[in-house]
């Protein structure tokens, strides 16, 4: 797929954010990569090309979207599957290929690799996607290539978030740093048009993916709990910003999260200062 690497990792703010986004994110994610892999097994436990699949995942992260797969795929007695996996980032495959060997799983394995620029077609019969698309520079482009890299029939399960409304920590996290480079609050009702949530409402996703030829077979909304032990967890997604080491500051950010739990989302804190915001993802199966 078309991406251009420089060998200089350290400016890729997701090599920055690598640590915190397996921390923070990981184990409150789960139900969403159980669901991927859900349709991912299941394509394969059709044998509908009767021969061995190959699967990509694309923007891994931690991995945790392949490995999840790998597990499945294992406890299904599935193997006959060749597993890769990508990412821009290398902080984040160092994360990944570290999981990998410690979960020693004697079947399978998944090759991990850095994007590549590659104009290869119909290698793959299923290419997995969580929360990448809406993050990349020119969308169209991804799902012109990723359609490209698919197999006739082949499957793409990608995940997004929908709209900011039902994305509550992600809102808070950019409303609270807007707030911290600019002073200005965003409005509620400013979220809709604010591209920057990286957020994928359920009208753009459908047009986005017709356009490319794609056609939409499963529209899964998935719940996510999220709870978070206390507001520092859940800014901790903010650590490379200046403000997140600098105790003075931070104290107003955490001032001004508390203002949005209480006034735009009735929660006081818990004696332990736990609180919860529930949100949504969307899993979207479309084939080729
Ligand atoms: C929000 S994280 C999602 C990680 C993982 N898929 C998950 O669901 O946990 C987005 C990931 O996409 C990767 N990414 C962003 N743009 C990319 C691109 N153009 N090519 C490959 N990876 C990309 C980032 O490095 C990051 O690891």
């Amino acid at each position: 797929m078309a991406t251009t690497e420089s060998d200089d990792d350290s400016s890729n703010e997701w090599s920055q954010l690598a640590q915190t986004y397996q921390d923070l994110f990981v184990p409150r994610l789960q139900p969403l990569y159980d669901t991927m892999a859900h349709y991912a097994v299941k394509k394969i436990q059709s044998n509908d090309t009767k021969g061995e699949y190959q699967l990509l995942d694309y923007g891994t992260g931690p991995g945790e979207p392949i490995l999840t797969i790998l597990q499945q795929l294992t406890t299904n007695h599935l193997y006959n599957v060749k597993l890769q996996a990508t990412d821009s980032s290398r902080g984040m495959l160092s994360l990944a290929e570290e999981r990998l060997r410690k979960l020693k799983n004697p079947y399978l394995t998944v090759n991990f690799s850095i994007t590549h620029d590659s104009s290869n077609t119909n290698d793959y019969d299923i290419i997995t996607t969580s929360l990448v698309l809406p993050y990349a520079s020119n969308q169209g482009q991804m799902l012109r290539d990723i359609f490209q890299q698919l197999k006739p029939n082949g499957l793409l399960i990608s995940s997004h978030w929908p709209h900011p409304e039902q994305v509550p920590f992600l809102a808070i996290i950019k409303r609270i740093i807007k707030f911290m480079a600019t002073g200005e609050r965003i409005d509620k009702s400013d979220l809709e048009s604010n591209v920057s949530f990286c957020c994928w409402p359920e009208e753009i996703t459908r047009s986005i993916f017709v356009t490319e030829g794609y056609t939409i077979e499963q529209w899964i909304t998935v719940d996510l709990p999220m709870p978070f032990p206390d507001i520092r967890t859940l800014l901790s997604l903010a650590r490379p910003f200046k403000w997140f080491r600098d105790s003075s500051l931070y104290l107003e950010a955490e001032e001004e999260t508390k203002r949005i739990l209480r006034e735009d989302f009735h929660l006081e804190l818990q004696s332990n200062e736990s609180f919860e915001l529930p949100s949504k993802a969307v899993v979207v199966v479309a084939s080729k």
